[in-house]
Parts: structure tokens; C-alpha cells; sequence
């Protein structure tokens, strides 16, 4: 993923994809240009890189120069008039190739058959390396196309989004979502997990997918999903992930406008963490950060000692359950901080203090992400 200015992009296509593009561009050129020997005219500034790869690749010999579109001054107008400058050379009799980082309304192309039409060129000769047939509305023939891709905002190679990411050597796509915060949340019985997570949620306008809460509300209200699941839970089986993965679908999709979700109580295995990536992934977005709350097993014991004191709750009264509790978090939580590790993606919080103070320490994690 990747960040300019307030956007957000995703990898679209590669170095190696763009290479390979590059050089069919060129062989089609070359074979067809036979021996005349061209003037490739690149169009600035996106084209530089292309332009720059394309002479290189170039077998036979051939001369290269630039032009460039700049607003037109002299006019008022709200349309912003571009036109071509730099043309300086003679062209007259040449074949002329020009090189086009890409075409989208073929607004820029218009420009181009017309600062040539007096130049009395042999052939004037179009060749793009990107292509957008869904917003191209002229008529004006594209000789040589390197990769047609949909009408969607790209960057790199090139190309730019406000003056940034010219300088990347692949091409990455404008998000169609907009950027969400996404958090597996943990933390050991008696973190306060729960109590962190509703400010979190009221904070970031996060909505809070309580795996437990999913299960129950599919189960009792008989949804295809929930009925499915009861069934591998009257044998006594556990559900299957596909399961589960299928029942969260539902809620992030249920919540299509959310700025991001909290996750609990999912995933508990590696293979869920990787079902959890894909199914953010189908979604445009991304889990951002484990988030898990680190309390000493000490500080734990007691405070969940004073709450079985007064909630009653028998899981609460006894140390050695509560312990075994705690044990039991810590072996099955390793798995995931490794996993989201491997991704930079843990961050531990010290959940030691007041709930202010805690919550202060989430939001500055969060904040980041
Ligand atoms: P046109 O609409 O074909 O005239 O393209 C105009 C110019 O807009 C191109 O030369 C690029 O500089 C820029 N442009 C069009 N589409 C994109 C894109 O997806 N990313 C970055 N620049 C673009
Ligand atoms: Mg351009």
C-alpha cells in the first residue's frame, strides 16, 4: 500500500509486467519502422521514464526529443487551457513517434495532432505505454499500445498525483474505498479489553465485530449462516473458518461505509489471519494492526480476584482458573504476534493504569497507523 498526499494506492502493475511492455512496444516499432530512422518526441513530464526505458531498448538508431504541455497564458477562463510547447526542431519529411506515458480522454492527444499538423511530417506516429479505452472519446488512431487498463487513477512509472510518485518503478492504482483503520484487538481476561474497544469505537467511528456477538445473533436468528454453523456445533465439530469468514463477509459488508473495524475474538490460527488478510483484501482494504493490551499476569490475578469480589462471576473467584485463563490467552496468542509481526504489524500496549491513561496509549497507536 501506499500513500500520496491524502490518497491511498494499491500495487497494479509490476516493474517486470512494465518492462515486458516496453520491449513488445519496441520490437512492433522497430520492425515496422523498417530502416527510417525516427524521432521519438516524448511528452513531459510524465513520459520521461518510459521515453527514457523505450530509446534504450531501441535497436537501430534514432533521434529523441521532448515537448511539453503548459497552460496557456493569456486566458481567462475557467477551463484550464493546456498547450504544447518546445517543438523546436524541423520535422519536415521525418517519421515522428510519439511516446505517450498514457491516454485517457486523448484531450493531450488532440493537442499533439494539432501542433504537427503544419510540420509536414512523413508519419506521425502514435505510441502509448498506458491506455484507458473507457475515457479515450476521440478518434484520432493509436498505433502502438503497450497495456490497456481501466478507467482508474494510476501512479508511478512516471506518473504522478499532485507532483508525487513519479519516481516509483511500478504502478500502483487509486484505491476505490477509502483508507480504513482495521485492528485485531487482544488483550488477557482482565486487560479491559472491552472497556477500551467502546472508546475506540466512539473515537475512530470504528464499528466493533465481537466474533461471540456474530455467532449468537446468526444462531438466533436462524440465518443460513448461523444454521450452518449449528450444525457442525451439534456434532459436536468445530465450525469450519470458511464458515465464520463467510458470517464477518456479511457484517463488513453490512457496514460498507464504516472508517474501520475492530476485530475480537478473531483470528485464533494462523490460517484464520491469512482468511482474515484475503477477505480484507476482496475488500480494497487491510488489517492495519494487532493491537493487544500486555498486563502483568500479577496485576491480572488481582484485579479479576476484586472483580469475582463483586460480579459473583465463578470464573473470577478462583486464582487457579484465573491463571490457567491467562495461560491459555498467552498460547494462543503467540501464533498471531508472530504472525502480524512478520507483517510490522504488532503493536503491545501497556495496559497497566488508569483506563485514561490506556486509552491515551491506544489512541497514539492508532493515530499512527
Ligand atoms: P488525456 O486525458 O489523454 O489528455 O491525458 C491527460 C494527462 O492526464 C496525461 O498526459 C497524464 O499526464 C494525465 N493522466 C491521465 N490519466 C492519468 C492517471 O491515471 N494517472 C496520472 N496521470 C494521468
Ligand atoms: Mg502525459
Amino acid at each position: 500500500m501506499l500513500k500520496l498526499h491524502d490518497l491511498y494506492f494499491k500495487p497494479f502493475i509490476s516493474e517486470q509486467e512494465i518492462d515486458t511492455a516496453v520491449q513488445n512496444m519496441v520490437n512492433a516499432v522497430a520492425k515496422d519502422l523498417e530502416d527510417e530512422m525516427p524521432v521519438f518526441v516524448g511528452i513531459l513530464n510524465g513520459s520521461f521514464m518510459f521515453v527514457s526505458d523505450f530509446v534504450k531498448k531501441y535497436p537501430k538508431p534514432c533521434e529523441v526529443t521532448f515537448i511539453k504541455l503548459a497552460s496557456y497564458e493569456g486566458v481567462k477562463s475557467t477551463e484550464d487551457i493546456q498547450r504544447l510547447i518546445g517543438l523546436t526542431q524541423d520535422l519536415t519529411g521525418r517519421t515522428v513517434v510519439i511516446l505517450e506515458d498514457i491516454i485517457d480522454s486523448g484531450k493531450t492527444l488532440e493537442e499533439v495532432h494539432r501542433i504537427f499538423k503544419n510540420e509536414n511530417v512523413k508519419d506521425l506516429i502514435i505510441a502509448t505505454l498506458f491506455y484507458k479505452p473507457e475515457a479515450y472519446d476521440k478518434d484520432f488512431k493509436l498505433h502502438y499500445v503497450g497495456i490497456e487498463i481501466p478507467n482508474k487513477f494510476i501512479v508511478g512509472y512516471g506518473l504522478d498525483y499532485d507532483g508525487l510518485g513519479r519516481d516509483l518503478p511500478d504502478v500502483y492504482q487509486l484505491k476505490t474505498t477509502q483508507h480504513m483503520t482495521n485492528i485485531v484487538l487482544f488483550g488477557p481476561p482482565g486487560a479491559g479489553k472491552g472497556t477500551q474497544a467502546d472508546f475506540l469505537k466512539e473515537k475512530y467511528d470504528l464499528v466493533h465485530i465481537s466474533t461471540g456477538d456474530v455467532f449468537r445473533y446468526n444462531i438466533k436468528n436462524e440465518t443460513a449462516l448461523g444454521m450452518l454453523a449449528k450444525s457442525y456445533m451439534d456434532k459436536g465439530e468445530l465450525v469450519p473458518d470458511q464458515v465464520t469468514i463467510d458470517m464477518l463477509n456479511k457484517e463488513v459488508e453490512k457496514n460498507a461505509d464504516a472508517k474501520g473495524f475492530i476485530f475480537d475474538g478473531f483470528p485464533r490460527t494462523n490460517a484464520q489471519a491469512k482468511a482474515l488478510d484475503d477477505l480484507m483484501d476482496s475488500k480494497d482494504s487491510q488489517i492495519n494492526a494487532m493491537v493487544a493490551l500486555e498486563v502483568d499476569d500479577e496485576v491480572l490475578v488481582e484485579r479479576l480476584l476484586k472483580r469475582g469480589e463483586t460480579s459473583g462471576r465463578a470464573d473470577d473467584a478462583d486464582e487457579s482458573i484465573i491463571r490457567n485463563r491467562i495461560k491459555e490467552y498467552y498460547n494462543k496468542t503467540a501464533i498471531l504476534k508472530d504472525y502480524y509481526s512478520a507483517q510490522d504489524k504488532y503493536f503491545g500496549v501497556d495496559g497497566v493504569g488508569s483506563i485514561e491513561e490506556i486509552t491515551v496509549r491506544l489512541n497514539s497507536v492508532i493515530d499512527k497507523l
